[in-house]
Protein backbone atom coordinates (compact mmCIF):
# COMPACT_ATOMS: atom_id res chain seq x y z
CA UNK A 1 0.00 0.00 0.00
CA UNK A 2 1.73 3.41 -1.53
CA UNK A 3 2.09 6.55 0.95
CA UNK A 4 -0.30 8.21 -1.63
CA UNK A 5 -2.91 5.36 -1.10
CA UNK A 6 -3.01 6.18 2.50
CA UNK A 7 -3.15 10.15 2.57
CA UNK A 8 -5.86 9.38 -0.27
CA UNK A 9 -8.04 7.44 1.69
CA UNK A 10 -7.38 9.45 4.63
CA UNK A 11 -8.02 12.98 2.51
CA UNK A 12 -11.42 11.25 1.42
CA UNK A 13 -12.38 9.87 5.45
CA UNK A 14 -11.97 13.30 6.44
CA UNK A 15 -14.50 14.83 3.94
CA UNK A 16 -17.27 12.08 4.78
CA UNK A 17 -16.95 12.72 8.18
CA UNK A 18 -17.49 16.30 8.05
CA UNK A 19 -20.11 15.57 5.94
CA UNK A 20 -21.74 13.18 7.99
CA UNK A 21 -21.11 16.06 10.49
CA UNK A 22 -23.08 18.61 9.14
CA UNK A 23 -25.80 16.19 8.13
CA UNK A 24 -25.85 15.65 11.44
CA UNK A 25 -26.24 19.03 12.90
CA UNK A 26 -29.74 18.84 13.32
CA UNK A 27 -32.44 20.50 14.39
CA UNK A 28 -29.92 23.44 14.30
CA UNK A 29 -27.33 26.02 15.91
CA UNK A 30 -28.72 26.44 19.03
CA UNK A 31 -27.31 22.72 20.30
CA UNK A 32 -23.94 23.97 19.62
CA UNK A 33 -24.69 27.62 21.12
CA UNK A 34 -23.40 29.52 18.61
CA UNK A 35 -24.68 30.43 14.94
CA UNK A 36 -23.36 28.96 11.77
CA UNK A 37 -22.30 31.15 9.36
CA UNK A 38 -23.85 29.58 6.42
CA UNK A 39 -27.46 27.64 5.80
CA UNK A 40 -27.09 24.32 6.52
CA UNK A 41 -27.65 23.57 2.53
CA UNK A 42 -24.89 25.39 1.83
CA UNK A 43 -22.34 23.91 4.25
CA UNK A 44 -23.52 20.47 2.79
CA UNK A 45 -23.12 21.19 -0.44
CA UNK A 46 -19.46 22.63 0.71
CA UNK A 47 -18.87 19.25 2.15
CA UNK A 48 -20.54 17.18 -0.59
CA UNK A 49 -18.77 18.98 -3.70
CA UNK A 50 -15.24 18.25 -2.56
CA UNK A 51 -16.22 14.61 -1.67
CA UNK A 52 -17.27 13.95 -5.20
CA UNK A 53 -14.58 15.24 -6.71
CA UNK A 54 -11.89 13.39 -4.31
CA UNK A 55 -13.53 10.43 -4.83
CA UNK A 56 -13.63 10.36 -9.06
CA UNK A 57 -9.84 11.36 -8.66
CA UNK A 58 -9.53 8.57 -6.49
CA UNK A 59 -11.08 6.56 -8.89
CA UNK A 60 -8.95 7.50 -11.47
CA UNK A 61 -5.54 7.21 -9.82
CA UNK A 62 -6.33 4.24 -7.57
CA UNK A 63 -8.99 1.91 -9.10
CA UNK A 64 -9.53 2.57 -12.72
CA UNK A 65 -6.01 1.89 -14.24
CA UNK A 66 -5.98 -1.41 -12.41
CA UNK A 67 -8.93 -2.46 -14.03
CA UNK A 68 -8.65 -4.93 -16.72
CA UNK A 69 -11.28 -5.37 -19.03
CA UNK A 70 -11.87 -7.52 -22.39
CA UNK A 71 -13.34 -5.70 -25.11
CA UNK A 72 -14.85 -7.09 -28.05
CA UNK A 73 -14.93 -5.64 -31.67
CA UNK A 74 -15.82 -6.80 -35.12
CA UNK A 75 -14.70 -5.02 -38.26
CA UNK A 76 -16.57 -5.62 -41.51
CA UNK A 77 -14.12 -5.18 -44.63
CA UNK A 78 -15.17 -4.84 -47.99
CA UNK A 79 -13.79 -7.97 -50.66
CA UNK A 80 -12.39 -9.32 -47.33
CA UNK A 81 -11.61 -12.91 -48.45
CA UNK A 82 -14.14 -15.41 -47.17
CA UNK A 83 -11.62 -18.24 -45.93
CA UNK A 84 -10.66 -15.15 -43.56
CA UNK A 85 -14.07 -14.38 -41.82
CA UNK A 86 -14.36 -14.43 -38.56
CA UNK A 87 -10.10 -13.78 -38.00
CA UNK A 88 -9.63 -13.24 -34.16
CA UNK A 89 -7.26 -11.28 -33.37
CA UNK A 90 -5.99 -10.21 -29.79
CA UNK A 91 -5.08 -6.75 -29.50
CA UNK A 92 -2.86 -5.67 -26.58
CA UNK A 93 -0.84 -2.32 -26.56
CA UNK A 94 1.16 -0.01 -24.22
CA UNK A 95 1.87 -2.50 -21.55
CA UNK A 96 4.02 -0.17 -19.94
CA UNK A 97 5.68 -3.14 -17.71
CA UNK A 98 6.68 -2.03 -14.27
CA UNK A 99 4.24 1.15 -14.40
CA UNK A 100 1.65 1.91 -11.87
CA UNK A 101 -0.24 -1.30 -11.59
CA UNK A 102 2.10 -3.08 -14.21
CA UNK A 103 3.70 -5.52 -12.09
CA UNK A 104 4.67 -9.40 -12.83
CA UNK A 105 1.01 -10.70 -11.46
CA UNK A 106 -0.53 -8.29 -13.57
CA UNK A 107 1.51 -9.47 -16.21
CA UNK A 108 -0.23 -13.15 -15.54
CA UNK A 109 -3.41 -11.64 -15.38
CA UNK A 110 -2.73 -9.95 -18.90
CA UNK A 111 -1.67 -12.95 -20.38
CA UNK A 112 -4.45 -15.45 -18.89
CA UNK A 113 -7.04 -13.52 -20.05
CA UNK A 114 -5.84 -13.39 -23.53
CA UNK A 115 -5.11 -16.94 -23.87
CA UNK A 116 -8.99 -17.37 -22.94
CA UNK A 117 -10.14 -15.55 -25.28
CA UNK A 118 -8.65 -18.54 -28.01
CA UNK A 119 -7.58 -16.17 -30.92
CA UNK A 120 -6.16 -16.83 -33.95
CA UNK A 121 -3.24 -14.44 -33.28
CA UNK A 122 -2.26 -12.19 -30.48
CA UNK A 123 -0.37 -8.78 -31.41
CA UNK A 124 0.92 -6.14 -28.96
CA UNK A 125 1.57 -2.98 -30.47
CA UNK A 126 4.64 -1.09 -28.58
CA UNK A 127 5.30 0.66 -25.54
CA UNK A 128 6.48 -2.45 -23.46
CA UNK A 129 9.10 -0.38 -21.59
CA UNK A 130 7.86 1.97 -18.52
CA UNK A 131 8.14 5.38 -19.00
CA UNK A 132 5.88 7.37 -16.53
CA UNK A 133 5.47 7.76 -12.48
CA UNK A 134 4.43 5.44 -10.18
CA UNK A 135 5.78 1.87 -10.02
CA UNK A 136 9.42 0.60 -10.88
CA UNK A 137 11.18 -0.10 -13.87
CA UNK A 138 11.27 -3.67 -14.99
CA UNK A 139 13.71 -4.74 -17.52
CA UNK A 140 13.25 -6.97 -20.67
CA UNK A 141 14.95 -9.64 -19.39
CA UNK A 142 12.27 -9.76 -16.73
CA UNK A 143 8.92 -9.19 -18.69
CA UNK A 144 9.87 -10.84 -21.69
CA UNK A 145 9.90 -14.44 -20.26
CA UNK A 146 6.04 -14.12 -18.82
CA UNK A 147 5.05 -12.97 -21.85
CA UNK A 148 6.17 -16.12 -23.50
CA UNK A 149 2.85 -17.81 -22.12
CA UNK A 150 1.01 -16.25 -24.52
CA UNK A 151 -0.91 -18.71 -26.23
CA UNK A 152 -2.47 -18.38 -30.15
CA UNK A 153 -2.59 -21.29 -32.77
CA UNK A 154 -1.01 -18.75 -35.66
CA UNK A 155 1.26 -16.80 -33.37
CA UNK A 156 2.72 -13.59 -31.52
CA UNK A 157 3.67 -10.50 -32.99
CA UNK A 158 4.52 -7.35 -32.48
CA UNK A 159 5.88 -4.15 -32.79
CA UNK A 160 8.07 -1.74 -30.88
CA UNK A 161 7.16 1.98 -29.42
CA UNK A 162 8.49 5.04 -28.84
CA UNK A 163 9.05 4.19 -25.30
CA UNK A 164 10.77 0.83 -26.09
CA UNK A 165 12.78 2.77 -28.31
CA UNK A 166 14.00 5.40 -25.83
CA UNK A 167 15.35 2.60 -24.18
CA UNK A 168 16.37 0.56 -26.30
CA UNK A 169 14.56 -1.06 -28.96
CA UNK A 170 17.21 -3.73 -29.97
CA UNK A 171 17.41 -5.09 -26.57
CA UNK A 172 13.71 -5.02 -26.27
CA UNK A 173 13.37 -6.82 -29.47
CA UNK A 174 16.01 -9.36 -28.54
CA UNK A 175 14.04 -10.08 -25.03
CA UNK A 176 10.63 -10.78 -26.79
CA UNK A 177 11.94 -12.89 -29.83
CA UNK A 178 14.32 -15.03 -27.23
CA UNK A 179 10.86 -15.86 -25.93
CA UNK A 180 8.65 -16.61 -29.11
CA UNK A 181 7.37 -13.38 -29.80
CA UNK A 182 8.15 -12.18 -33.63
CA UNK A 183 8.73 -8.53 -33.70
CA UNK A 184 8.17 -6.48 -36.93
CA UNK A 185 10.39 -3.99 -37.67
CA UNK A 186 9.72 -2.57 -41.22
CA UNK A 187 9.30 -6.37 -42.01
CA UNK A 188 6.38 -8.35 -43.23
CA UNK A 189 5.43 -11.89 -42.67
CA UNK A 190 2.80 -14.04 -43.96
CA UNK A 191 0.46 -16.10 -41.61
CA UNK A 192 -2.19 -18.89 -42.33
CA UNK A 193 -5.21 -19.44 -40.78
CA UNK A 194 -7.33 -22.61 -41.28
CA UNK A 195 -5.80 -23.16 -45.20
CA UNK A 196 -5.82 -19.11 -45.63
CA UNK A 197 -2.89 -16.75 -45.93
CA UNK A 198 -2.60 -13.10 -45.18
CA UNK A 199 0.38 -10.69 -44.43
CA UNK A 200 1.44 -8.44 -41.24
CA UNK A 201 3.46 -5.67 -41.92
CA UNK A 202 4.60 -4.32 -38.95
CA UNK A 203 5.54 -0.31 -39.46
CA UNK A 204 8.23 1.14 -37.56
CA UNK A 205 7.15 3.46 -34.98
CA UNK A 206 6.69 7.24 -35.96
CA UNK A 207 8.42 9.06 -33.82
CA UNK A 208 11.58 7.19 -32.94
CA UNK A 209 12.25 5.78 -36.17
CA UNK A 210 13.15 6.43 -40.06
CA UNK A 211 9.84 5.52 -41.82
CA UNK A 212 9.70 3.07 -44.89
CA UNK A 213 6.18 2.41 -45.09
CA UNK A 214 5.35 2.01 -49.00
CA UNK A 215 8.54 0.22 -49.48
CA UNK A 216 7.37 -2.27 -46.77
CA UNK A 217 3.91 -2.68 -48.12
CA UNK A 218 6.15 -3.30 -51.60
CA UNK A 219 7.62 -6.05 -50.49
CA UNK A 220 4.55 -8.15 -50.36
CA UNK A 221 3.22 -9.78 -53.67
CA UNK A 222 0.60 -8.19 -54.81
CA UNK A 223 -3.05 -9.42 -54.70
CA UNK A 224 -2.09 -10.89 -51.34
CA UNK A 225 -4.58 -9.71 -48.12
CA UNK A 226 -2.73 -6.96 -45.45
CA UNK A 227 -3.53 -6.36 -42.14
CA UNK A 228 -0.60 -3.71 -40.91
CA UNK A 229 0.78 -3.04 -37.27
CA UNK A 230 2.53 -0.06 -36.27
CA UNK A 231 2.53 1.85 -32.59
CA UNK A 232 1.07 5.33 -33.68
CA UNK A 233 -1.94 5.97 -35.35
CA UNK A 234 -0.56 9.22 -37.30
CA UNK A 235 0.90 7.46 -40.12
CA UNK A 236 -2.92 6.17 -40.95
CA UNK A 237 -2.93 8.92 -44.11
CA UNK A 238 -0.15 7.89 -45.32
CA UNK A 239 -0.94 4.26 -45.49
CA UNK A 240 -1.27 2.71 -49.08
CA UNK A 241 -4.23 1.53 -50.29
CA UNK A 242 -4.30 -1.59 -50.81
CA UNK A 243 -3.57 -2.21 -46.88
CA UNK A 244 -7.15 -2.48 -45.72
CA UNK A 245 -6.59 -2.43 -41.92
CA UNK A 246 -4.41 -1.16 -39.84
CA UNK A 247 -3.85 -1.40 -35.77
CA UNK A 248 -2.48 0.79 -33.66
CA UNK A 249 -2.13 2.11 -30.04
CA UNK A 250 0.13 5.03 -28.73
CA UNK A 251 -2.27 7.22 -27.53
CA UNK A 252 -3.79 5.81 -24.14
CA UNK A 253 -7.29 6.86 -25.78
CA UNK A 254 -5.85 9.95 -23.87
CA UNK A 255 -5.98 8.70 -20.64
CA UNK A 256 -8.49 10.74 -19.09
CA UNK A 257 -11.81 11.33 -21.09
CA UNK A 258 -13.86 13.95 -19.16
CA UNK A 259 -17.68 13.98 -19.96
CA UNK A 260 -18.38 16.29 -23.05
CA UNK A 261 -15.17 17.17 -23.47
CA UNK A 262 -13.67 13.82 -23.99
CA UNK A 263 -9.88 12.65 -24.02
CA UNK A 264 -7.85 15.41 -22.32
CA UNK A 265 -4.36 14.32 -23.74
CA UNK A 266 -3.94 13.77 -27.32
CA UNK A 267 -0.15 12.71 -27.90
CA UNK A 268 -1.30 12.80 -32.15
CA UNK A 269 -1.03 15.37 -34.97
CA UNK A 270 -4.48 14.94 -35.69
CA UNK A 271 -6.26 15.96 -31.80
CA UNK A 272 -9.38 13.19 -31.31
CA UNK A 273 -9.54 11.76 -34.58
CA UNK A 274 -7.03 8.95 -34.23
CA UNK A 275 -7.35 8.83 -30.37
CA UNK A 276 -9.37 5.49 -29.85
CA UNK A 277 -11.36 2.93 -31.65
CA UNK A 278 -12.41 2.43 -35.24
CA UNK A 279 -11.73 5.01 -38.05
CA UNK A 280 -12.66 4.37 -41.50
CA UNK A 281 -11.40 7.09 -43.78
CA UNK A 282 -11.89 6.40 -47.77
CA UNK A 283 -12.15 2.50 -47.37
CA UNK A 284 -9.65 2.30 -45.23
CA UNK A 285 -9.82 0.96 -41.60
CA UNK A 286 -7.93 1.59 -38.64
CA UNK A 287 -8.63 0.34 -35.42
CA UNK A 288 -6.63 1.98 -32.04
CA UNK A 289 -6.51 0.41 -28.40
CA UNK A 290 -6.49 2.78 -25.20
CA UNK A 291 -3.81 -0.45 -24.33
CA UNK A 292 -2.84 -1.47 -20.69
CA UNK A 293 -0.17 0.93 -18.66
CA UNK A 294 0.02 4.58 -18.03
CA UNK A 295 2.19 7.50 -19.32
CA UNK A 296 3.79 10.21 -17.62
CA UNK A 297 0.83 10.34 -15.20
CA UNK A 298 -0.48 7.35 -13.62
CA UNK A 299 -4.38 7.88 -14.22
CA UNK A 300 -6.96 6.80 -16.10
CA UNK A 301 -10.24 8.27 -16.23
CA UNK A 302 -13.27 6.56 -18.23
CA UNK A 303 -10.77 4.66 -20.18
CA UNK A 304 -10.05 1.63 -18.70
CA UNK A 305 -7.08 -0.84 -19.44
CA UNK A 306 -8.45 -2.95 -22.39
CA UNK A 307 -7.62 -6.39 -24.27
CA UNK A 308 -9.54 -5.99 -27.67
CA UNK A 309 -10.51 -9.51 -28.92
CA UNK A 310 -11.06 -8.35 -32.82
CA UNK A 311 -13.05 -9.80 -35.04
CA UNK A 312 -12.27 -9.47 -38.94
CA UNK A 313 -15.14 -9.96 -41.36
CA UNK A 314 -16.44 -10.22 -44.62
CA UNK A 315 -19.15 -7.28 -45.68
FE1 LIG B 1 3.71 5.36 -27.16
Amino acid sequence: MSLSFVIAVAVLAGLALFLFHEIRRFPGPKKWGHTPKWPKRIRIALATIPLILGLLVFWGFFIEPNLLIVRHETIQISNWPTPLNDLKIAVLADIHAGGAFIDQDKLRLIVKRTNELNPDVIVILGDFISGGRGGTKMEPEVFAPILKDFKAPEGVYAVLGNHDWWYGGNRVRGALEANGIRVLEDEVLPVNVRGATFWFAGLADLWTRPQHIAATIDSIPVDQTIIALTHNPDIFPQLPHRVPLLLAAHTHGGQVSLPFIGPVIEPSNYGQRYVRGHVVEEGHHLFVTSGIGTSIIPVRFRVTPEIVLLTVKRQ
